[in-house]
């Protein structure tokens, strides 16, 4: 799927389906680090208002599925619960920033690349998900149907939005990629098969 080089091994989506309060606070969770995390990128490129309105619209996208695991957690009576630390988000962001950073350019590069990978991991799950339920919940199945198309297209405008804040320049920008989507993989690889969106 997208960049990624490592599979989700498929007993994840059993292990998730079968915790799905765990899985559905966890998730709500995520969504709303997504919001947070594009907001706080927004502003961090002056130069750019096509930069500042298209993570915007990103945060305001995952605000909305926040809010639409938040009506399933109600509907379900399962508790939201307090954040936990995402392990495998908290170990990629160690991995980009094993590297070095210069430049507040090159940090926000890696920042939307890294960005980028969380989405593709995050669509790469919720494709699994909305197989493993769809002879199981009518309701959720269409909705991480929803959601994986939503955060492909994620994917796909963090990384536009890397080269444009490289100014264009392209080919760094996909070799930095493919540097951190081997991190990326070596840390999904390593993880376990919990019933978290990214464990
Ligand atoms: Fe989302
Ligand atoms: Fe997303």
């Amino acid at each position: 799927v997208l960049c990624l080089l490592h599979s989700t091994d498929p007993r994840w989506a059993t292990t998730a389906v079968a915790s799905l309060p765990e899985l559905l606070a966890d998730h709500a969770h995520c969504e709303m680090k997504a919001a947070s995390n594009a907001l706080s990128l927004a502003t961090r490129w002056p130069a750019s208002t096509r930069l500042a309105g298209a993570l915007a619209l990103i945060a305001e996208e995952e605000l909305r599925h926040f809010r639409a695991v938040v009506e399933e957690l109600d509907r379900r009576g399962i508790p939201l619960g307090k954040p936990e630390v995402d392990v495998y988000v908290a170990e990629l962001r160690k991995a980009s920033n094993i590297s070095g950073k210069q430049t507040p350019e090159a940090s926000l590069i890696d920042r939307l690349l890294v960005a980028s990978l969380i989405e593709a991991r995050s669509c790469e799950r919720f494709r699994l998900l909305a197989d493993a339920l769809a002879a199981r919940d009518h309701e959720l199945a269409p909705f991480y149907d929803d959601l994986f198309v939503c955060e492909a297209r994620h994917y796909t405008t963090m990384v536009e939005l890397a080269i444009e804040a490289s100014g264009g320049d392209e080919d760094p920008v996909r070799a930095r990629l493919s540097v951190l989507a081997r991190q990326e993989s070596e840390i999904a690889a390593r993880l376990g098969v919990r019933p978290l969106i990214h464990g």
